[in-house]
């Protein structure tokens, strides 16, 4: 058996694993109030768009956010409807935490975002949920922040067979908070409670597949990397499409491929092309987190992010498996020509 995948074998000491990655992040925000002596409370979001050629967050925006926040002025970046609220009562936002997310397994921009977290005394917690077995400059993806969480559910590059997830740090203390808050804010007895905690154990079952698949999870990445380079080898061919762009000395662990077209409709004719050639596609996501009916009380609107609103509307995402080496010439060479056969009809109408 392999050992758990913890942060040592991402340059680092913890990894704890935990019920899913929702439950990290969730418990992520605890630990961040407790680690500073203070009961946890909630955290209004404030959102950034997107780089328009990686689809991550944009350093600039988050930086432009920051000060936003800092001078309560939205008009140096669109800020949430909580803040006029607060203003009532005679407080406003203060910047605590920044969560970039690694979207489709490709690493944020760490060295930038870490410095503007610096400056201003941020915590970073990387959203991971999608990049295990990513690499970013050499290192990790889990290893670049204060706190990383990732997701164990099927769709990711580490899949169970249920839900999943894990937490790392590099912070003693860190990660004894982390510990007691997965177990009901247990103490240093059983049945001693010092925090509010979660149950934010991992089924034995899940843990049990999860380190069997961990032996093979490495060549699995290198798989996925081969699928996503023949994948750009023939997409980049047609000057209508964009794919993701990926950084040099960045290594994504290609949970989706994902693909923008000129347009909304363009992409729904392709769509439906592929799914009659038999290649399933999917969109991620058809409606960006400031437009979710659960945020509607954030109070923002559409034109706040327009690069996401735009990429919402042009992307979707090709499958991207690691299927085994012996088949990756036969398989990967039928689907691409049924993929091409499909991408040069259509889009040479355009
Ligand atoms: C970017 C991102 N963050 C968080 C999560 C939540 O992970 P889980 O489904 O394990 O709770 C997901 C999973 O869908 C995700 O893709």
């Amino acid at each position: 058996m392999a050992a758990p995948p913890n942060r040592r074998s991402a340059h680092g000491p913890y990894g704890m694993w935990s019920r899913s990655g929702r439950c990290d992040l969730h418990y992520t925000f605890y630990l961040h109030r407790y680690s500073r002596g203070n009961q946890p409370a909630r955290g209004d979001p404030v959102f950034v768009d997107i780089d328009p050629g990686t689809f991550n967050i944009d350093p600039k925006k988050v930086e432009k956010a920051v000060r936003a926040v800092i001078a309560d002025d939205s008009s140096i970046h669109s800020l949430p409807f909580v803040n006029s609220k607060l203003k009532t009562q005679n407080l406003k936002l203060t910047p605590k935490a920044v969560i970039p997310v690694d979207l489709f397994g490709l690493p944020a921009d760490y060295d930038a975002i870490n410095r503007i977290a610096k400056e201003h005394g941020l915590f970073v917690i990387e959203d991971a949920a999608q990049s295990f077995g990513a690499e970013y400059k050499g290192r990790k993806a889990c290893s670049l922040t204060d706190i990383a969480c990732t997701s164990f559910f099927p769709a990711k590059p580490l899949g169970c067979y249920g839900d999943g997830g894990m937490c790392f740090t590099d912070d003693d203390n860190l990660a004894e908070i982390m510990r007691s808050i997965r177990s009901h804010g247990q103490g240093n007895h059983k049945y001693e409670n010092i925090r509010v905690g979660i149950n934010g154990r991992l089924d034995t079952l899940q843990a049990a597949i999860l380190l069997a698949k961990f032996e093979i999870f490495s060549e699995e990445i290198e798989r996925r990397q081969k699928v996503a380079t023949k994948y750009t080898e023939l997409l980049t061919q047609n000057s209508k499409l964009k794919t993701q762009n990926i950084p040099a000395g960045y290594i994504s662990a290609w949970a989706q491929y994902s693909i923008l077209t000129e347009d909304e409709a363009k992409r729904d004719a392709l769509m439906d092309n592929l799914k009659a050639a038999g290649i399933p596609t999917a969109i991620y996501y058809p409606k960006p987190l400031h437009l979710q009916g659960a945020f509607t009380v954030l109070g923002y609107r559409a034109g706040d992010f327009p690069v996401s609103e735009d990429c919402a509307n042009r992307i979707f995402s090709l499958p991207c498996i690691p299927i085994s080496l012996r088949k990756i010439r036969r398989e990967l060479q039928e689907a691409y020509s049924a993929l091409n056969s499909v991408l040069e009809p259509v889009t040479s109408l355009w």
